[in-house]
Parts: structure tokens; C-alpha cells; sequence
């Protein structure tokens, strides 16, 4: 029974000793150093080369080694009729919580300012309001979404957050719908985009959504880099409409090192940290979903490759 492992991070051996504590006789195979392709039935992977999974015969299902999929729906050849399934769990969702709870602090306390007041040597107050007066928004109320909206919330923030669908999260307004996406950006001072990344919701952080948050308001992306229009953020900060941005995600990853986002002074970035699947946490929903495609079972956290989540 064989598994194909790929990874962008060196954690390979790793995934493979937390695998086999579940299922001691998975062969786990890490790419590209596969065997034989027709003995791979499963696969487990992150940003796999276009082309490969479909050239592998006996695939009975593939699952993706992060909570998004656009990584692998971007494969033309992508075996798009086998089961597949994505990560959702507690430990991703946690990490993903402390990174959005830290940088909407960052912007509600004003951290940018404070670093540049002091690399010119400068000692002058901001008043940030209370937190019940500071309005954030959620775009993108999936699992990710709903988790930092809950925290945001305790924290004493006016949390909204916007779906497709109704959300009814204690505490957090929902707005849904096209019809509402409007009155949720011109309430946002504080923008989180954790949407999935689809043909939908590309280029969706671009100039006509910046021009409806209200003036001064701050954007955090922890969602994909194609959600955003590079050049219109840039152009937003610069004419002082946005405050700042946080940026974890990037169209090319790493982000070049010519990339005007590396120096501009409103823009904090991240290597894409943000939240990361932590093996000690997934291989057990991983080996799960092994054994149901084994039992010819739905897979827990299964994907709809029309929907693209
Ligand atoms: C990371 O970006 C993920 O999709 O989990």
C-alpha cells in the first residue's frame, strides 16, 4: 500500500513516522523519488508538478496537504473524478487565529507607526479606540474564517464577517450574498481575506473593493496571493486611502526579491506562515481518510472540485 508524499517543506520523515503510527504498513514515497507509479494509491500533496498525478494508474484518491486546494485544481490533468479531500483542523485553525488576532492588533495599536516613529527616533501617541469600536471584517467564513472571527470577538472587536451563505457565529455579524458585500466593505476598517482561491474570488482585493472600505482602513491577506491586484494596493497606500497592509500570501512564492512589496513602508510581510499542517495533528484525519477510500467511504473534509473548497 503506497502513498505519494510532496511537500514544499522538509518535514518528509516526519509526515511518514506520524503516518505510519496510524497505519504501520503505509509505504509512505516522497516525491520524486516514487518506485514504481503504478503501486502509488494514494496521494498526499502540496503544489504537485502539473501532469503527474494523472499518469498515475492506480490513484484511488488524493488529499491536500493544506486547508486550500487551488494549488492542485490549477493542474488541467488533475484527477478531478477520484475522492479528495483538504485539511480542516483544530491546530490549523488555532495558528491561523493567532496570526490574524496578532496583526489586527497590529493595526488597531498601530505597530507600523510605532516601528517607523522609532527607526527616526520619534515619541508620539496614538489613541486607538476601544475594541467594541473597531470594525473588522472577515471575508471568507470557512473554518479559518469562522475561528478568527470567534477569537476577534472575545477580544471585545465588532466582527463581521462575509460568505456566500449565512453564518451564525455567536457575536459576528454575517453578511452574504453579492448583494451584501457592499455594506460589509463600507463597515470594515479592518479587512481579512481568507477566502479559498477560485476562479470567483481572483482579483477580488483590488481597487473598486479598496475604494468601498472606508478611508484609513487596513487589509491582512492569509488567503492567496492571486486574491490580490498587486498594483492596486500599491496604489491605494500611496494615495493614503489604506493605512496598511499585512501580506502572508503572494502570486510567486517566494516573493521575488525586486517585488516593491519587500520595501514599501505600509506593507508588513510574511512567508506565507501563516498556518501550516502540522503532522503531529493531521496525519490522524490523513490516515482516516486513507482507511474510508480503502472502504470505498466519503472522505472527512471532502472537496467539491466545481466549488473549489
Ligand atoms: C496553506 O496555505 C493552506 O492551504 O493550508
Amino acid at each position: 500500500m503506497a502513498l505519494l508524499f510532496k511537500s514544499n517543506i522538509d518535514r518528509a520523515d516526519w509526515w511518514r513516522r506520524e503516518l505510519n503510527k496510524y497505519i504501520p504498513d503505509l509505504e509512505v514515497r516522497i516525491w520524486p523519488d516514487i518506485g514504481n507509479p503504478d503501486e502509488i494509491e494514494f496521494a498526499l500533496c502540496w503544489k504537485m508538478p502539473h501532469g503527474e498525478l494523472a499518469k498515475l494508474k492506480n490513484l484511488r484518491a488524493v488529499y491536500s496537504l493544506g486547508a486550500g486546494v487551488d494549488h492542485l485544481l490549477a493542474d488541467p490533468d488533475f484527477p478531478r473524478h477520484l475522492p479528495f479531500s483538504r485539511v480542516i483542523d483544530p491546530n490549523l485553525t488555532g495558528r491561523m487565529t493567532e496570526y490574524v488576532v496578532q496583526h489586527v492588533l497590529n493595526h488597531h495599536r498601530f505597530c507600523q507607526t510605532y516601528d517607523a516613529q522609532q527607526r527616526d527616533g520619534v515619541w508620539k501617541e496614538h489613541f486607538a479606540p476601544f475594541a467594541s469600536e473597531r470594525k473588522v471584517g472577515i471575508l471568507g467564513m470557512g473554518a479559518l474564517g469562522s475561528g478568527s472571527a470567534r477569537a476577534l470577538h472575545l477580544l471585545g472587536f465588532d466582527v463581521a464577517g462575509w460568505s456566500k451563505s449565512r453564518k451564525n457565529i455567536e457575536g459576528v455579524e454575517s453578511f452574504f450574498g453579492d448583494d451584501q458585500r457592499d455594506a460589509f466593505l463600507a463597515r470594515t476598517e479592518i479587512l481579512v481575506c481568507l477566502l479559498p482561491l477560485t476562479p470567483e474570488t481572483e482579483n477580488i482585493l483590488n481597487r473598486d473593493l479598496f475604494a468601498k472600505l472606508p478611508k484609513g482602513a487596513a487589509i491582512i491577506n492569509a488567503g492567496r496571493g492571486p486574491h490580490l491586484v498587486d498594483e492596486d494596493l500599491i496604489e491605494a497606500l500611496d494615495s493614503g486611502h489604506l493605512s496598511g497592509a499585512t501580506l502572508d500570501v503572494f502570486r510567486i512564492e517566494p516573493l521575488p526579491a525586486d517585488h516593491p512589496f519587500w520595501r514599501h513602508p505600509k506593507i508588513r510581510i510574511t512567508p506565507h506562515v501563516a498556518s501550516i499542517s502540522d503532522p503531529a495533528s493531521v496525519a490522524k484525519l490523513v490516515a482516516e481518510n486513507i482507511i474510508r477510500t480503502k472502504n470505498g467511504e466519503p472522505l472527512l473534509n471532502a472537496v467539491d472540485p466545481e466549488k473549489g473548497y
